[in-house]
Order: C-alpha cells, then sequence, then structure tokens
C-alpha cells in the first residue's frame, strides 16, 4: 500500500521547531484562527474544562496564551500548575497535543502584546470579570464605556491580565492517514529537562 503522507511532515530536531512549520502551513489553508487551541485543565473536583484560546506566542521552549488571571481557566490552571492543549487543523487534517506546566507571563512581554492590542479590546480587557456571573449584559456595555472615556489613548495593561506560559513535557504529532492507518510521533521529556526522546505510536 502506498504510503498517502509525507514522511517528512514529522522530521525536525526538536518538537517546537515543527510546530512552527505546520503552524505557518495551517495559515494559509484555515479559513480562520489557525493558532486557536483547545485548553484543558481540571478543577478542584478533578473535573476537566476545556475552552479555545489563542496561542499568540511561540517561544523556542514553550507557548503563552493570553488571559484574564481571574478566569476560571487561569484559576484552574494555576491550581495545579498543569494544562494541556489541542490544536487541529481541519485543512490539514492534523493535531499536535500538548501538555506541561504553566508559568505566569506578567511582565514585558504581556505588556507589549496588550499594548498591541487595539484600544477597544484593551478597554474590554479592563471591562470583563471574566468567567464571573453577568445578569445584565448592558452591565458590560456601561463598563466597556466607562473605561473607554477614563483612558482615551494609553491604556495600561491590568494586572489581573496576561500571558500563561506552558512548558511542554509532551508534544504530540498526529497526521491523517489513508484507512485510518494515521501517524503519530510522541516527543517526551522531564519537567526542566531541555532534550526529548521521541517515539512512533500506533495510531
Ligand atoms: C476561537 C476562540 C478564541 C478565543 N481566544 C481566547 C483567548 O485568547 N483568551 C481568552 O481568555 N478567551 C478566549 N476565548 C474565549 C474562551 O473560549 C472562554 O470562553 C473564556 O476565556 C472563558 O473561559 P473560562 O471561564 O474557562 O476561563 C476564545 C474563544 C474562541 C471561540
Amino acid at each position: 500500500m502506498e504510503s498517502k503522507f509525507d514522511e517528512k511532515l514529522f522530521v525536525g530536531e526538536e518538537p517546537v521547531t515543527i510546530f512552527r512549520r505546520w503552524l505557518e502551513e495551517a495559515k494559509a489553508t484555515e479559513v480562520n484562527d489557525p493558532d486557536a487551541i483547545a485548553l484543558a485543565t481540571v478543577d478542584k473536583e478533578g473535573l476537566p474544562n476545556v475552552r479555545m484560546v489563542l496561542l499568540r506566542i511561540i517561544e523556542d521552549d514553550a507557548f503563552i496564551f493570553f488571559t484574564n488571571y481571574g478566569s476560571k481557566k487561569a484559576q484552574e490552571a494555576f491550581l495545579t500548575n498543569k494544562v494541556a492543549f489541542n490544536i487541529h487543523w481541519k485543512s490539514l487534517r492534523r493535531q499536535i497535543r500538548v501538555r506541561g506546566h504553566v508559568e505566569k507571563e506578567d511582565g514585558m512581554i504581556a505588556d507589549k502584546y496588550f499594548s498591541e492590542r487595539e484600544v477597544g479590546s484593551q478597554t474590554a480587557a479592563w471591562a470583563s470579570k471574566q468567567s464571573e456571573t453577568l445578569t445584565d449584559r448592558q452591565e458590560l456595555i456601561d463598563r466597556w464605556q466607562s473605561y473607554k472615556n477614563q483612558f482615551e489613548k494609553n491604556v495600561g495593561r491590568p494586572d489581573f491580565w496576561g500571558g500563561i506560559r506552558v512548558k511542554p513535557t509532551q508534544i504530540e504529532f498526529w497526521a491523517d492517514g489513508q484507512y485510518r492507518l494515521h501517524d503519530r510521533f510522541l516527543w517526551e521529556r522531564e519537567l526542566g529537562e531541555k532534550s526529548w526522546s521521541v517515539r512512533r505510536l500506533y495510531p
């Protein structure tokens, strides 16, 4: 049987380079938000929770998304200091799964990212008490307007909003194959280690 997929897809010295390469390809083929990830956390009962966030920064050794630190996802992420995420591109028929440990990124990187957002979105970060009960949507609009009037131009980053850095200990690449003979490569390492080991998995 002919192999439908290209073995070169999975080739790389380390997984973050492969991640970046796949994301670049997805930017050309996805309808929108090629960097949207499904982020999983668990609550204090151990019940999983999952929601989409945008993966905005890929460092050589870590991934960063941005959110409200008071939100459910942030509370849960820092309850265990562990998260997992999945990124799936329908257009490429590929997915990448990441598991790892988290830390806050509330320094210069968060300031820079926040400063590059539209003023309206910056203001929304101030206005939203993310994940809290909102009884009337008008209350959110009023809060947004009131911050907007207050700030005019220079909106600083709220200290309750910033980045969460995921330091991966597992990254798994999956690509679709004919007859569901898909292909998977799992990269693993211990927390704090630089080097990775890699193995192929049955689909
Ligand atoms: C495509 C997409 C991208 C999103 N990106 C973000 C994001 O980058 N940060 C964020 O806080 N919420 C983002 N959201 C909203 C979250 O999915 C979620 O509704 C919100 O963060 C509250 O989640 P929580 O209550 O579990 O904290 C996004 C939603 C979608 C559908």
